[in-house]
């Protein structure tokens, strides 16, 4: 159930009455800064004071009392200058956590009414070139985006928009005439792509006549070239090969695979109707949009120097050109509402730009950038990919390092007696641990900021921690094993009541779920999520320390037992809507 949506509803609805007004009113309805105030408040009154005449206080008074007999509501009372704060009442909690309980299809998270068709753009790394930290990032926001969106109930397409087209064509064909190997080719293809790559730029920036060969054969796979074109795929399979098994890893896939090359054909198009409409205009042989010079520049670009340039002098296209093709694709083939892009903010005058192009082209489409901040290392700078030698850092090494070092951290475990993972278990789990810590620890912060690579930290079974809430997860699942119960029985049958204060705070937690995964849809924040279940773990702890479950008797051991059920359940359901698994047994 979403609760402040329900709340607000019967606040609204209890001052119109209250007040006898002829329709409902926004109750404005928040939660409490303490919890001694009581639950949520309603500042609804405040702003009624001037319409109706009367100080809010007087108006409070009434909307108060009409609330305090709904069955939701325990104790309703006038505060401040003219809040209603409200406590909810625990015996309704228990009723609608029971609710939840039962639904084991959704955990009491309603499906949204309204359905959009969303495109969700992540991961997209350029072939050619490894994947850096910031595809990482990408691809687990996106991936846990994704994933929350479709549970809501939108519809979601994941897209790898890779680059897959461009200059490094050129550079990467007569660069393996010269130098490429293709045993290495096969074996780490990027790797090889990469080197090779790096070795024609250079000799590019001095030898004018082997830059101008690779000119020559890019503009030879461009307009179809047979045996470039052959070439090209070959890179992109290869490539597609070791990219495929990063995302098993990552438990990430995609609906589709439209990289810059799927819009070649569109481009010329796109640059001749941008023209057509005035919206670009040709500068020194160029194709740019001056922001400057348009009436319907959105204002943050109006003192934008430096134009969006859609074609190069030597009649290139560009990213932008791309971009601009990719949203109409979007639009007119897979018929989206919305796209959100899951890029670096480092992009995010590129996209604001993109953005501001496609509504000038009335492109009907909600389109977000959807930003996040730098990994930093140890020293607080931008994380190096590269170790000491110099020696690119792969992510599949540091994914491979994440499991070495979860793997250690839970043979120590077991050695002190704190873990109990069975030998036949260890890999799996290891690979859960690791892969959830690094997925965690960026995922718990606001995507926005920056945040610290720390092993330590993200590898942890204690704080703020992926392997913390795996923990907690398989604690409340060893409270079964150890009763010898079934979970799915007990979800089937518990009535959960709230009788002490440790219940209750763990039940208030319990039925904020549906509200938080909304709002980090709503808000393509996964962190609120990892927030709410790092919460409602400490919360199980203190119920788990107060309150005997297995020993204790009838209905009340039937209703722990419940709240056990549903805590287990809202964190593997809420780790597995940001992309982590969780095992049983720890
Ligand atoms: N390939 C780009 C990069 O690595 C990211 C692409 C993002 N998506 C887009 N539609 N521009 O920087």
């Amino acid at each position: 159930m979403l609760l402040e949506r329900y709340l607000e509803s019967l606040g609204s609805k209890a001052i119109a009455e209250a007040l006898d007004l002829d329709g409902p009113r926004p109750a404005l309805i928040r939660p409490t800064q303490d919890a001694k105030f009581g639950d949520f408040q309603i500042n609804g009154a405040m702003p009624l004071a001037k319409e109706l005449r009367k100080p809010p206080r007087e108006l409070a008074q009434p909307i108060a009392e009409a609330l305090a007999g709904i069955d939701a509501i325990e104790k309703a009372e006038v505060a401040g200058p003219g809040f209603v704060n409200i406590h909810l009442a625990p015996a309704w909690i228990g009723a609608k956590l029971t609710d939840a309980l039962r639904d084991t299809e959704r955990d009491g998270v309603p499906a949204v009414a309204d359905v959009s068709k969303i495109v969700i753009d992540f991961s997209s790394p350029n072939i050619a070139k490894q994947m850096h930290v910031g595809h990482l990032r990408s691809t687990i926001i996106g991936d846990a985006i994704a994933r929350i969106l479709s549970f809501m109930g939108h519809e979601v397409i994941r897209d790898n928009h890779i680059g897959d087209w461009g200059t490094q064509f050129g550079l990467l064909i007569v660069g393996m005439r010269e130098w490429g190997d293709e045993t290495a080719l096969q074996s780490d293809p990027i790797k090889e792509l990469e080197r090779v790559y790096k070795l024609a730029s250079e000799r590019a920036g001095k030898d004018d006549d082997f830059a101008g060969r690779a000119r020559a054969e890019l503009a030879k796979l461009q307009s179809g070239d047979q045996r470039n074109l052959e070439l090209w795929k070959h890179f992109v399979e290869v490539s597609r090969g070791s990219l495929d098994a990063l995302y098993a890893e990552l438990d990430v896939s995609f609906d589709l695979w439209l990289g810059e090359s799927a819009y070649h054909d569109a481009l010329p198009g796109i640059v001749d109707d941008l023209l057509e409409r005035g919206i670009a205009r040709e500068d020194d042989g160029a194709v740019c949009v001056f922001w400057g010079e348009i009436d319907g520049a959105p204002k943050s670009l109006r003192k934008q120097k430096t134009p969006f340039i859609i074609r190069k002098k030597d009649g290139a296209f560009l990213y932008s050109t791309t971009d601009i093709a990719t949203v109409q694709h979007r639009k007119r083939q897979l018929h989206a509402d919305r796209a959100l892009y899951v890029v670096d903010n480092r992009q995010s005058l590129h996209f604001q730009q993109l953005f501001a192009v496609m509504s000038l082209l009335d492109a009907d489409m909600q389109l977000e950038h959807i930003g996040f901040g730098t990994v930093l290392g140890k020293d607080g700078k931008p994380l190096r990919t590269r170790d000491a030698s110099g020696e690119v850092i792969t992510l599949a090494s540091l994914l491979q390092e994440a499991k070495d070092r979860a793997r250690q951290r839970i043979d120590e475990g077991i050695s002190e007696g704190r873990l109990r993972v069975q030998p036949e278990e260890i890999d799996e789990v290891s690979r859960q641990v690791g892969i959830g810590a690094v997925k965690y620890a960026d995922l718990r912060q606001n995507r926005l900021s920056d945040y610290q690579f720390d092993w330590d930290k993200m590898i942890s079974f204690q704080g703020n921690a992926g392997p913390y809430l795996q923990y907690a997860y398989a604690r409340c699942a060893s409270i079964f094993a150890k009763g010898g119960l079934d979970m799915d029985a007990i979800s089937g049958s518990a009535t959960i009541t709230l009788d002490t204060r440790a219940e209750q705070t763990l039940g208030k937690h319990l039925l904020r779920f549906a509200d938080v995964v909304y709002q980090a849809g709503a808000t393509s924040q996964p962190h609120l999520i990892c927030e709410h279940l790092y919460e409602l773990a400490r919360a199980f702890n203190g119920f788990y320390a107060e309150c005997p479950v297995l020993d204790a008797d009838g209905p009340t051991r039937e209703s722990r037992l419940g709240l056990t059920a549903l805590t287990a359940r809202q964190i593997r359901r809420g780790l597995g809507l940001v992309g982590i698994g969780v095992v049983d047994r720890m």
